[in-house]
């Protein structure tokens, strides 16, 4: 059996934090709902002291989530950022506190503006106080991509000696190449004593397009958590998408060592929902959820997938959700992408008619972006009239 990787989405706290992207209390229920159903782990659902709202959309989506899920209110390492998340989440079942600090020199001497040692003493204040109120407590040393190796696992080595049960390893500015943040990974496994008695987080941002090739590197090399959010929705150019590395996993979950108990049909659902509800669109060539994700418009695609759908397809749009692969006509369409549109619409041509058929479709491929079937009967309707004439 392969390691099981928790899947902690952040859709309703990052995501969030995307420009445009802030939901009231009524639409994160909704999407709560939908992460449900995706049978994620965890729920980051906000950040309890930044405002009523958010407090409010932690305390009931901990009240939706009862055993299904655990549910994370964020804070900074501070304790009244933490006893207001204590609050959100008196009547979780399964509440988590997730406190930290900065740990790379930009933060701990530009932001914070304080020395190596009270950056470990407020990490370890705020675990324990967190753990005041409740068992599972979740410590995220932020900008850890950008830290010095050995100060950051003096770090994890506190927080994790302090109870600390889930670490957390961003690389908050996406700034990282995969082999790297593995390697810093792998570092701290070995490096910090009783680290496997806890769980290894990874939390990538999007800035050089790598946040799903950065997860996987961290469980390459021992995470087991994954924080992510639909559609890669996040901060400046987002996070981890969830379909993309979920996806990943699934089909390399052997060299990974790894599996997840997301349930991938919800997929494009939740893709749909949070656009509709955030208003920010998906790319077409989106990996996964993408209008174009399991289209095919060139003649030798074409041909390729409708003789064997994986020859260019490594999913089953199925898997995602997706229904079935698309061929679309246009100018770059073959013979047997037209031959099997024709048929689905009911037409057996001969080899004689269908090059003909194919020509009058060329002529007018070249004046438009696609072929529609309404073209395609018109086509056909033509090329009777000219019969019967
Ligand atoms: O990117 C980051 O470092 C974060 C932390 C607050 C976990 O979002
Ligand atoms: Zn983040």
């Amino acid at each position: 059996m392969t390691r099981k990787i928790a899947i902690f989405d952040t859709t309703l706290r990052d995501g969030e934090q995307s420009p445009g992207a802030s939901m009231n209390t009524e639409e994160k229920l909704v999407v709560a709902r939908q992460l449900l159903r995706l049978n994620v782990d965890v729920i980051e659902a906000g950040f309890p002291i930044s405002s009523p709202g958010d407090f409010e959309s932690v305390r009931r989506i901990a009240e939706l989530a009862g055993d299904d899920a655990t549910v994370v209110g964020l804070t900074r390492a501070v304790a009244k950022d933490i006893d207001r998340a204590a609050e959100a989440l008196k009547y979780a079942k399964r509440p988590r506190i997730h406190t930290g600090i900065g740990v790379s020199p930009s933060h701990i001497h530009d932001k914070l503006r304080i020395t190596e040692d009270q950056c470990i003493e407020r990490a370890v204040a705020a675990v324990k106080h967190a753990k005041s109120y409740v068992e599972d407590v979740q410590f995220y040393a932020e900008d850890a991509g950008r830290a010095d190796y050995a100060f950051l696992a003096k770090v994890i080595q506190a927080v994790v000696d302090a109870g600390a049960t889930v670490v957390n390893i961003p690389d908050t500015t996406g700034y990282s190449l995969p082999d790297e943040f593995g390697r810093r990974i792998r570092y701290l496994m070995e490096n910090v004593r009783g680290i496997e008695n806890v769980t290894v987080s990874v939390h990538c941002h999007n800035d050089l397009g790598m946040a799903t090739a950065l997860s996987l590197a961290g469980v390459e090399n021992g995470a087991t958590q994954i924080e992510c959010t639909i559609n890669g929705l996040g901060e400046r150019a987002g996070n981890t998408a969830m379909e993309e590395v979920v996806m990943g996993i699934k089909m390399h979950g052997q060299e990974l060592d790894a599996h997840t108990d997301i349930n991938t049909r919800e997929f494009l659902k939740a893709s749909r929902l949070v656009s509709s509800i955030t208003g920010i669109n998906v790319q077409v060539n989106k990996a996964i959820v993408g209008a174009n994700a399991f289209a095919h418009s060139s003649g030798i695609h074409q041909d390729g997938v409708l003789k064997k759908r994986d020859t260019y397809e490594i999913i089953d749009p199925e898997e995602v959700g997706a229904g079935k692969s698309q061929i679309v006509l246009t100018a770059r369409s073959g013979h047997a992408a037209l031959k099997h549109r024709l048929e689905e619409l009911g037409y057996e041509l001969d080899k004689e008619k269908l090059d003909k058929m194919y020509d009058a479709f060329l002529d007018l491929a070249d004046k438009k972006k696609e072929i529609y079937d309404e073209d395609l009967e018109s086509l056909m309707n033509e090329s009777h009239r000219n019969e019967a004439a």
